[in-house]
């Protein structure tokens, strides 16, 4: 929504592969640090179990214009007992919040305008599907709303076996907007989203395993371990591969099996030419 504060944070330039920490301005919640090929995200309001505003997802979009070249992995976590209990509920009141317009205000604007502020507050979420990274949201307790969408915009989950998912939109007489609805149909199928969103109901961690929105529930205090195993086994494959088979499964729902084959004879030329190429 209007209002945005200034971006979050300017961080490394991707000379220095050491880790670069960034703080974020009062009130953003946000922290942002590099560690060689691993990016940190995380969600700093614990007090607040991680409530998002527009200024959160200004400075996530922000994050992902200005993401290090170096970067091959982006762990998105929550610091405190919940990953993030979604939307910050002063959103709802008249008020809102300082310095960021309230949904009573926003109400008021030309729809085109209203849209561009919604598609402004996605592209915090949309870049985490990039090919050349591969994201990974480490989710314990309450994932909530926006909190449930964060961690849908990943192409991963690690969870905790205590981590809650409630998509509570439709509850409070909105829809999942933040990107959310895609993955979660894709991964669970149409009929089982609409149960779960409509009902706002809780899934946890062994339903979450089985439905495929989590690759693996761990204890609560494994989970930055089981994270970090699993960044370090993302990072042993080479770098364009990795970019080039991601590109392919992204794409691969979408077309039918001999687009798919044309797909990847494409991208096996490239990668064929560069292994084996005169200048290669
Ligand atoms: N927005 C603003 N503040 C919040 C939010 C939120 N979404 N969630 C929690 N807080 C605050 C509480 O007001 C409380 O603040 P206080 O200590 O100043 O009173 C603090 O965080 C801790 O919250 P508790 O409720 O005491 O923590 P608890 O662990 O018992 O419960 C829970 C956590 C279940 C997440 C609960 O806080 C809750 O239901 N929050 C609201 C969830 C919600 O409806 N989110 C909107 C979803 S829709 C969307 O995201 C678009």
């Amino acid at each position: 929504m209007g209002g945005y504060p200034e971006h979050a944070r300017e961080t490394g330039d991707g000379s220095d592969a050491s880790t670069i920490s960034a703080a974020a301005p009062a009130g953003v919640g946000l922290r942002f640090e590099v560690d060689g090929e691993i990016a940190t995200v995380t969600l700093d309001r614990p007090d607040k179990r991680n409530a998002q505003t527009f200024a959160t997802w200004s400075a996530l979009a922000r994050i992902g214009e200005t993401l290090p070249e170096q970067v091959r992995v982006v762990v998105v976590r929550g610091e405190g007992p919940s990953f993030s209990a979604g939307i910050d509920l002063r959103m709802f009141t008249p008020e809102g919040v300082p310095g960021q317009e309230s949904f009573a205000s926003a109400a008021a604007l030309a729809d085109t305008e209203f849209e561009q502020r919604i598609a402004e507050a996605q592209k915090g979420f949309l870049w985490l599907r990039r090919p050349e990274i591969v994201s990974i949201a480490a989710v314990q307790g309450h994932a909530i709303g926006a909190g449930f969408q964060l961690a849908l915009a990943c192409d991963l989950r690690v969870v905790a076996d205590d981590v809650k998912f409630c998509m509570k939109e439709p509850a409070l007489g909105l829809v999942p907007d933040l990107t959310g609805t895609k993955p979660l149909a894709d991964i669970v199928g149409v009929p089982r989203a609409i149960e779960m969103c409509l009902t706002a109901r809780t899934v946890g961690a062994a339903e979450a395993v089985r439905l495929g929105l989590a690759e693996i529930a761990v204890p609560a205090s494994e989970l930055a371990q089981a994270v970090e195993d699993l960044a370090a086994a993302l990072l042993g494959t080479d770098r364009a591969a990795a970019a080039a088979t991601k590109r392919l499964l992204q794409a691969a729902p979408g077309r039918t099996l001999e687009e798919q084959a044309a797909a990847e004879r494409a991208e096996q030329v490239v990668r064929i030419r560069a292994l084996f190429g005169a200048n290669g």
